[in-house]
């Protein structure tokens, strides 16, 4: 399944061992990273924090918008440059770009290592290679919709090097299905992480148990349709919430998430069951709808109306009534009407979500809505919808927030924020630090740096739509 196409260039014999990844994209992606970053160190590379420092780069790629993509190509120019004077420098390219592009990538001067999601486990040989033999190498899965050669070689390579800490303290991703069967028409995900496949549940409890074993407080399950995860062996069928009620007994895990829900009846009265059975489980779901029009949702091959869409969000809040939910939407998807977009006003305003993530439509290569439809919807009218969207979102966003105000949230504390190294009072030995509550709200309060990773409760003061303001209690 899997080719390797050799070419030599000259590059000079490089001493230094520092790699530098920087990830775009997705989860997956985040927790592909860290996988490759627990590999590499294995294979005695030292991680840094800047290209400045790097003897190799990787850029870790999304596919799935063309600004994605258009940023990626623009810091390999850049990487041009100090190649030109660092000829030692090795620069790859993996993650969905690499699969869906191959080859093409080098046609950037800076690229040596073009290499495939479902390929990541040769990436430490890969380097080796571009450093010793002077050779650019491509690694990406041919007939990625055929593609299960390659995972088993995929599941050594997480089994082992899925139990070093993510990015964030005390938290960590865990694979539970790999790709997307769903065929969504304007989504280029099912062609670059291939077919869909649930990894073994006792592979994905064991990971669990020693990320525990290694001080990890919160697990995150991934999967691009997660409520989909089904393993059959012998007369029992897995399905997420078996997983979670064995994950829940998992002793030091306190918080288990799942990302992300695709609308659809199947399993889901069972997971909403288990999120309100299993007290780790965090009350929170992210159910994207893509359009409230039962003529976009066609047209986008959901395989639901937004009635249907609706019934699922009342269900989940009969079963689970505190649960926050996030949605997702796309704008300017072809052929979208005035009254289209008006039917997604009215959705958005019924979900009362926490946040939604809005996306203005970007015809992706290869995929059936750009191979059938025209992208007719000027970029005006795009970004007028989507401001719309915003708009709607922030004030139901900032309603929710509000009535937070007097009460007492626990959180699990991520650090201190980007934005400001200052606490917000100005005290000595403090930080501006940032966590989150179970429902997934953002929250930013002043304490100390070792909070990270650990709980803590904060009496919130004052909120903003998409994060609420507190003291630590
Ligand atoms: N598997 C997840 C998310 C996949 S991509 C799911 O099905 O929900 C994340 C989001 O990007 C999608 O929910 C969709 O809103 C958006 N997206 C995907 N393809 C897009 C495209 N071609 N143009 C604009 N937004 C897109
Ligand atoms: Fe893309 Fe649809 Fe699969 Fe999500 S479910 S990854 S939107 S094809
Ligand atoms: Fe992007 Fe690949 Fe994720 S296309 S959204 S990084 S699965």
């Amino acid at each position: 399944m899997a080719t390797v196409f050799l070419e030599t260039i000259t590059i000079m014999s490089i001493t230094g061992r520092n790699v530098h990844i920087k990830t775009f994209g997705c989860q997956m992606n985040k927790l592909d990273s860290a996988l490759v970053e627990a590999g590499l160190r294995n294979a005695g590379f030292e991680l840094v924090g800047s290209v400045k420092e790097a003897d190799v780069v990787l850029f870790n790629t999304c596919s799935v918008r063309d600004h994605a993509e258009q940023r990626v190509l623009s810091h390999l120019g850049h990487l041009k440059h100090i190649k030109e004077s660092k000829p030692d420098f090795v620069v790859g390219v993996i993650g969905c770009m690499a699969q869906r592009l191959g080859v093409e990538l080098f046609k950037q001067p800076a690229v040596d290592i073009v290499c495939g999601p479902m390929q990541i486990a040769h990436i430490p040989r890969l380097i080796e290679q571009a450093m010793k033999e002077k050779k650019k190498a491509l690694l990406v899965t041919e007939e990625i919709r055929k593609a299960s050669s390659d995972g088993q070689e995929l599941e050594r390579f997480e089994t082992e090097f899925g139990i070093d800490d993510a990015e964030i303290p005390g938290q960590a991703f865990v694979r539970a299905m790999h790709g997307c069967d769903k065929f969504c028409s304007y989504c280029v995900v099912p062609y670059v992480r291939g077919k869909e496949t649930s990894r073994p549940p006792e592979a994905i409890i064991e990971q669990i148990k020693k990320l525990a074993d290694n001080g990890i407080k919160q697990v995150t399950l991934l999967g691009q349709r997660i409520n989909a995860y089904e393993y059959k062996t012998g007369d029992k069928t897995y399905c997420l919430a078996d997983l979670l009620y064995m994950a829940g007994e998992v002793a030091g895990i306190e918080w288990l998430r799942f990302v992300t829900s695709y609308p659809s009846e199947k399993y889901f009265d069972e997971i909403m069951k288990a999120m309100c059975a299993v007290p780790k489980v965090c009350r929170y779901l992210h159910l994207p709808a893509q359009s409230g029009s039962d003529k976009i949702l066609k047209m986008m091959n959901r395989g639901y109306t937004s009635a249907e869409y609706l019934g699922l969000l009342d269900i989940a809040r009969q079963i689970v009534p505190d649960i926050s939910i996030a949605g997702d939407f796309i704008v300017g998807f072809p052929n979208e009407t005035d009254d289209d977009f008006t039917q997604t006003v009215g959705l958005l305003k019924k979900s009362k979500y926490k946040n939604s993530f809005i996306f203005k439509y970007s015809p992706r290569p290869g995929t059936v809505a750009d191979k059938r439809l025209e992208d007719n919807i000027p970029m005006d009218i795009k970004n007028k919808r989507n401001i719309e969207l915003l708009k709607i979102q922030e004030q139901i966003s900032g309603d929710l927030a509000s009535e937070f105000v007097g009460k007492t949230v626990k959180i699990l504390v991520e650090g201190p924020s980007k934005k400001s190294r200052r606490s917000i009072e100005d005290k000595p030995g403090d930080l501006q630090l940032i966590g989150r509550t179970a429902g997934d709200w953002i929250v930013v309060f002043d304490g100390p740096e070792t909070l990270a990773g650990k709980f803590a409760n904060v009496g919130i003061t004052r909120t903003s739509p998409l994060t609420l303001f507190g003291n630590l209690v």
